[in-house]
């Protein structure tokens, strides 16, 4: 494990870049022509297909009928799209909004403040321009901060930022939010998929689940056409509550070969299923390839909340989604040994859940 102890090569913020005002970006940030986004950023928003929104208000009505409706609309976003927009999730809008300007505030702070900060690939806590260890990949038009929720154990705030000052009650506070809202839609997911309602959550660990929050930041780009702010990947982890920023849109999802850029609805999460899920649904749930962009008008910030099993539990198929007809997809693997992947190549597609495929 020693090449995730440091960086192969000295660590370049880009915000640095961003603000230097360099009009070409350096060839480390040039992406392949087949990975460089076609269409210009915000040309496509008028695109006519989006990401299902689903009003979870009724997820646990009195009214059956009601809740059932949310239900089966939370389960075609999940088989269809892997991705959805939650509304009425019980977040407060003005913890959520709060919280994503502390981080702007934050990440405006001068480098030589956040380099305090400045993480390693030994546990990724801290301030990072980089995934992955992999000596002269191309690299992400991207700096973020990664830091552990939960267990408890691993929750450190004196890794967390002390400035600005209310930072870290505010991640307190929207993290225990954002975890309840979590605990609700493992119980949904868990009854669609015809399992017990706790099923997910204990296969997860029970109380003992993970929890970590990365802090995108996507500086402004003189050569958006050129990069890519975050490359495609499928989240390695559960479940990601991600909050957008709430005026410049950059996610895009793969649909049938196409991406397609998610327009941010007022005060929404973006839900979207992770490989654990995959996998523990025997791939009934797929998590889906996703990527970022940028562009040259506003930098843009967002919060990828990861909730993820506890990280020795072995992972695999439930049971109950196992059959003659439809065997075990994929080998048992606890999310420690899984993440490792992801840590030292960076994002790649789908190319690791593929992996864990059984031969049979
Ligand atoms: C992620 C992610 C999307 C975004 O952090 O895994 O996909 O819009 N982020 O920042
Ligand atoms: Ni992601």
């Amino acid at each position: 494990m020693n090449c995730l102890q440091s960086w192969p090569e000295p660590v370049v913020r880009v915000q640095y870049l961003s603000e230097s005002g360099m009009r070409a970006i350096p060839d480390r940030y040039i992406k392949p022509p087949r990975d460089r986004p076609t269409l210009k950023p915000g040309s496509e928003i008028n695109q006519d297909v989006d990401i299902p929104v689903v009003d979870l208000q009724n997820l646990f009505n009195k009214d059956r009928a009601l809740q059932e409706e949310t239900l089966r609309r939370i389960s075609s976003a999940c088989i269809d799209w892997g991705f959805f927009q939650a509304v009425n999730h019980g977040v407060s809008h003005e913890l959520m909004r709060r919280t994503r300007e502390v981080w702007r505030e934050f990440f405006n702070l001068p480098v030589e403040v956040k380099q305090e900060y400045a993480n390693t690939p030994s546990t990724y806590e801290g301030y990072g321009s980089r995934l992955g260890v992999e000596k002269g990949a191309i690299l992400d038009w991207s700096d973020y901060f990664f830091l552990h929720y939960m267990p408890v154990s691993l929750r450190n705030q004196s890794k967390w930022p002390s400035q600005p000052s209310s930072c870290r009650e505010l991640v307190s506070e929207y993290g225990a939010e954002v975890v309840k809202l979590c605990g609700r839609l493992l119980k949904a997911m868990s009854k669609n998929l015809g399992l017990k309602e706790d099923y997910l959550q204990n296969a997860f660990g029970g109380e003992n689940i993970g929890a970590c929050l990365r802090v995108n930041f996507y500086p402004k780009c003189p050569q958006p056409d050129l990069t890519l702010g975050l490359s495609s990947h499928s989240d390695p982890g559960g479940m990601t509550i991600l909050l957008p920023d709430h005026d410049v849109a950059g996610l895009q999802v793969r649909k049938n070969d196409k991406w397609i850029t998610v327009k941010p609805v007022p005060n929404a999460f973006i839900v979207n299923v992770g490989d654990q899920i995959q996998v523990l649904s025997n791939a009934v749930y797929k998590s889906v390839e996703h990527r970022v962009i940028v562009n040259s008008e506003k930098d843009r910030v967002s919060l990828a909340f990861f909730y993820n099993p506890k990280s020795d539990l072995l992972i695999e198929p439930a049971k109950e989604l196992v059959s003659e007809d439809r065997p075990a997809l994929y080998n048992p693997m606890t999310f420690d040994e899984y993440r490792l992947y992801i840590r030292t190549k960076g994002p790649c597609g789908k190319a690791q859940v593929e992996s864990l495929k059984s031969n049979r």
